[in-house]
């Protein structure tokens, strides 16, 4: 299959990125970060996440990050909205999208949303219907798509299966989650070509976290098989809550210098999100987790933690 001429990248870093830091974050930190990703020229920023702060206190005030970010035009701000409860509260912030999210895996489904994956998407229903009623596009995620920290081996129909479901009740587009980074490039391309049989490979996404450093051969895998929308995190943030040991996305730099190496258009100026990778990364007293910025001489300067 020929490679893209143009992909749409996802930054996914505010919500996959920041939700998983031990340290509390306040909201003019997530501001500042949503606000220089969207001076990058990302035509899609995952902002924040309206779950239960019991379960993710990360994420509580991200209505408070909706209300004071500066908005361009022409940018989607989206964040994860895994019940009624979460859509009402992502509405009333005025995102421009929501994301509900399964798992192909049970164990999974249970320990992130204290469900059952069909108990999962009948919740996500009502979610759907309001939504469409408030002229709300919603995308889908499935997570563990290539392997789960619980039941291991996850079989590529299971994962249609649940994504099939997401595009049969009107998701726009259907993100396959690498979880805990153990898929394989081969594997990758098995995935996506079972899963194009019931979601056209134009309203599929790939979302690769990088345990295992497999993380940028699979984009590479998912592009051959005609995927062009990637979620990455800058400076390689993030990681799941509920998946021990799981490492941040595959870094938006590294996406970034892969594409344009290869005449694939994106629209973000590289260079301007090494600066904003380098510059949360000292905030955050962590590692740059993109190669390409300690290429580039960042990652050496981390501040002191406290
Ligand atoms: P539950 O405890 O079963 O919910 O949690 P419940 O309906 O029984 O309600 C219990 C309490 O939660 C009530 O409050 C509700 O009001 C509250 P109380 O009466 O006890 O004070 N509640 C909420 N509060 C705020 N916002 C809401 C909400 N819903 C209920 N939306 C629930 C079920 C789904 C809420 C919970 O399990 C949850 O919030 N889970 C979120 C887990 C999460 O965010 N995980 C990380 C994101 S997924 C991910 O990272 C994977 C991804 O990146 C792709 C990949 O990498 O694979 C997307
Ligand atoms: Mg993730």
């Amino acid at each position: 299959m020929a490679l893209p001429h143009a992909v749409r990248l996802i930054e996914v870093g505010p919500r996959d990125g920041l939700q998983n830091e031990a340290r509390p974050i306040d909201v003019a930190a997530k501001v500042q970060l949503v606000d220089e990703l969207t001076a990058c020229g990302f035509s899609y920023i995952e902002a924040g996440s309206f779950v239960s702060p019991k379960w993710v206190p990360q994420m509580a005030g991200s209505g408070e990050v909706f209300a004071r970010i500066t908005r361009r035009a022409g940018v989607t701000y989206g964040a994860l909205t895994p019940n009624l409860q979460g859509f009402e509260a992502a509405l009333a912030a005025g995102v421009s999208e929501v994301a509900v999210f399964a798992a192909a895996s049970e164990a999974f489904s249970r320990r992130n949303i204290n469900c059952s994956i069909s108990d999962s998407l009948a919740r996500f229903a009502p979610v759907m219907g309001a939504a469409q009623a408030a002229g709300i596009p919603v995308r889908g995620y499935v997570s563990c798509v290539l392997g789960c920290p619980y039941e291991g081996a996850i079989a590529p129909a299971q994962v249609a299966a649940v994504a099939g479901e997401l595009h049969a009740m009107g998701c726009r587009e259907v993100s396959l989650g690498d979880t805990i980074g153990t898929g394989t490039p081969g594997a990758t391309r098995t995935l996506f070509d079972t899963v194009a049989a019931v979601v056209p490979r134009a309203q599929l996404a790939g979302h690769f976290h990088d345990t295992y450093g497999q993380a940028l051969a699979n984009v590479y895998a998912a592009l051959l098989e005609g995927i062009s929308v990637f979620d990455s995190s800058v400076a390689g943030l993030g990681g799941c809550p509920y998946a021990k040991g799981a490492s941040g996305n595959v870094a938006t730099e590294d996406v970034l210098y892969l594409l344009h190496g290869m005449g694939i258009h994106t629209g973000i100026d590289l260079d301007a999100v090494i600066a904003v990778g380098q510059r949360i990364s000292q905030q955050l007293g962590r590692a740059n987790g993109s190669r390409v910025a300690r290429a580039r001489g960042c990652g050496d300067s981390v501040l002191p933690q406290g």
